[in-house]
């Protein structure tokens, strides 16, 4: 049994800098047709020269193979000047609230203060992507960010909002609020819940943030990739670290799952009979919501079992050891 992907889209990566840019890009490359890439380095990506410079270092890293990087820059108080120059060549600007997640300390206290640059952004047709978490109690934060969500699309009607890597049912309900919000989702939020996480032995490659929730929760988040809800859009928040960072005392959040994203979705399509909707939720939708049309590139899978490898480099994917149906041709 085959399966084609046409241009198959992941549209919240991470790819860090150096060598493990230069292990990770090419495993994203293989299976994608590009990738919307992530801000949060240090320093943060968030000037025309650390844009470009980054933008480089991923084009060379990914070497002959066809993988448009769509570039984001980390938020702060953009001017008019500055964004007009920028704009053309950033899918969107990426904001985390200060100090939610990895090399975020440089991101927004007050969002308030950030609402100039909002409006600027809005006038000018610029995307904004959110890491939608406050402080609060650790598995109430999403859903504590969403009152935000709700405020800035009402305040901000023509901008375009995605809620990245969303992980509550509540979020998949405020999705049909506004028609100018959309949202990502990754595909371990599918998979697993905080029993797989923390039920049993402590298991640091499922660790990241937002945290797994409740299963009425990723049930919900289930219920909508499968039906390839047209708001809704695969991004797998790949996100490495090195295994000495992942298995120790204050491991870092993210769960590295470049390699084996399409195989994984490619089983859980087919165990719930929506593999006709696989082709929408990592493409069709992404290509409509932001208007892009990403390189030609056919993507192909097959039936057969695919040993997950232990590690990449120094990093630990997702369900290592483990197997999965479908394979990568
Ligand atoms: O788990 C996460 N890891 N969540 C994020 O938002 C950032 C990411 C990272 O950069 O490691
Ligand atoms: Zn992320």
């Amino acid at each position: 049994m085959q399966l084609q992907l046409e241009s198959p889209l992941d549209m919240h990566l991470h790819l860090r800098q150096d060598d493990m840019l230069k292990i990770v890009a090419p495993l994203s490359a293989a299976s994608f047709a590009g990738a919307v890439i992530m801000p949060n380095l240090l320093p943060p990506v968030d000037s025309a020269e650390r844009l470009a410079n980054y933008r480089r270092a991923i084009d060379a890293a990914v070497g002959d193979l066809t993988f448009e990087p769509y570039m984001t820059l980390f938020f702060r108080d953009y001017s008019e000047g500055e964004l007009l120059t920028l704009r053309e060549h950033i899918i969107g600007i990426k904001l985390y609230p200060a100090g939610v997640t990895t090399n975020s300390d440089a991101g927004v206290a007050a969002l308030e203060a950030a609402e100039s640059t909002i409006g600027r952004m809005e006038d000018l047709g610029i995307p904004l992507l959110v890491h939608g978490e406050t402080n609060d109690f650790v598995m109430d934060r999403e859903e504590a960010f969403l009152s935000v969500y709700d405020r800035l699309a009402q305040r901000f009607p023509r901008l375009q909002i995605t809620m990245e890597h969303i992980t509550t049912r509540r979020a998949v309900e405020l999705l049909e609020r506004h028609d100018n919000l959309r949202a990502t989702v990754t595909l371990h939020h599918l998979l697993i819940t905080l029993d797989d996480l923390a039920g049993g032995l402590l298991n640091p490659h499922l660790f990241c943030k937002p945290i797994a929730k409740r299963p009425e929760d990723r049930q919900a988040l289930l219920e909508a990739a499968l039906a390839a809800h047209p708001r809704l859009m695969f991004g797998s928040d790949s996100a490495p670290h090195p295994l000495s960072s992942k298995e120790c005392s204050g491991c870092a959040a993210g769960v590295f799952t470049a390699p084996i994203a399409l195989p994984m979705l490619a089983e859980l399509f087919e165990r719930h009979g929506a593999l006709d909707k696989l082709q929408d939720f990592v493409s069709g939708n992404a290509q409509r919501l932001y208007g892009i049309t990403p390189p030609p590139k056919v993507v192909r899978l097959h039936k057969e079992e695919f040993h997950i490898p232990a590690a990449y480099g120094p990093v630990v994917p997702m369900n290592a050891g483990g197997t999965v149906t479908w394979c990568l041709s």
